[in-house]
């Protein structure tokens, strides 16, 4: 029997690699960047199954190009917004992506960003490295508590959720805003209140974004709504990049409109190293690493790759984004 043939657009962990080695016919991209256009474009022709990651656009072009007998996209990552996913389910195309197992690790990062801002540890160790450490200084690198604080939340899914777990333990007080608003029993077991984003912008310490990225909230946290926050706020992006508007939050920190930011995320992604957000001592930037434990990216790899394997024969994805085309 013909085996299945299929693209992995970059080396991802062996717990993906192994299942689907052993099941198709598989190219898998070996360079440590994405394949450029031309290259993912001619890798994915005559292909049943395409394993796709955030830096590949899955579009009509692309669609094209694989052909008609392409059943599966399967997206190593819980976002999909890089993947058109109406055009695929009008094609009948499944798509699939790894939501849950990503959710503490993410919220991990995202709670070391705001710690890290909050405390400066990313200047205190510069500083030290400057040879600027000459004594103990009672004035030096001061910064916020956390405990006791107030945390902003902006998008309450599992993310979100797992952040208010981690601020009660250093005894916050927790705000939110989402589209939906949570159960009574979600909100009373992290003790979290309900918020418009104005009423939350002004209150809260610390802002944390975990909102999907979909045309509502593209460049959400433009100027306007840096005005509403605290001069003393943290912004922490462990979202997407376009949620905030990039040029508006280098003015805002410029002008100590908020004091600073924390990005695992950006626009444009990724960050030039000339970008006006890198030369800001008040924003720290990471590379996208929020799931980057290596557990967690294993359990992605085995995910995506059951999701593709699922596809290819023609079976329901264990974890589909567009779960409608199965009528
Ligand atoms: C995702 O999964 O959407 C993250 O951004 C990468 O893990």
């Amino acid at each position: 029997m013909t085996k299945p043939k299929v693209f992995v657009s970059r080396i991802i962990p062996e717990e993906g690699l192994a299942p689907i080695r052993a099941a198709c016919e598989v190219e898998i991209w070996q360079d440590e960047l994405p394949p450029p256009r031309d290259a993912l474009l001619t890798a994915i022709e005559g292909c049943d199954g395409v394993l796709t990651l955030l830096t590949d656009k899955v579009d009509d072009e692309f669609l094209d190009r694989a052909g008609p007998q392409l059943k599966v996209v399967s997206n190593f990552a819980v976002g999909f917004d890089n993947v058109d996913v109406a055009a695929c389910t009008k094609r009948g195309v499944a798509v699939g992506n790894t939501p849950g197992v990503l959710t503490e690790t993410t919220a991990d990062l995202a709670w070391t960003l705001l710690m890290a801002a909050a405390r400066r540890i990313t200047e205190g160790d510069r500083y030290v490295r400057d040879g600027k450490w000459k004594t103990w200084g009672p004035m030096l690198l001061m910064g916020p508590d956390v405990h006791g604080a107030t945390l902003g939340i902006v998008g309450f899914g599992r993310i979100g959720q797992a952040m208010a777990r981690r601020a009660k333990g250093f005894g916050m007080r927790v705000i939110y805003h989402d589209l939906q608003r949570a159960s009574k029993a979600v909100e009373a077991e992290y003790d979290a209140t309900y918020m418009t984003l104005d009423g939350l912008l002004p209150q809260a310490d610390f802002v944390s974004l975990h909102v999907n990225l979909s045309p509502e909230t593209k460049g959400l946290i433009n100027a306007e709504r840096l005005g509403w926050m605290k001069p003393t706020a943290i912004l922490i992006n462990t979202a997407r990049g376009p949620v905030v508007d990039s040029m508006a939050l280098v003015a805002a920190l410029e002008a100590g409109t908020i004091a600073a930011a924390a990005l695992d995320v950006t626009d444009p992604e990724p960050l030039p190293a000339d970008h006006p957000l890198i030369g800001l001592d008040n924003c720290l930037v990471v590379p996208h690493i929020a799931s980057a434990s290596r557990v967690t990216r294993g359990k992605m790899a085995s995910m995506a790759a059951a999701n593709l394997l699922a596809g290819v024969r023609g079976k329901r994805l264990p974890t589909p984004v567009n779960p409608e085309i199965y009528g």
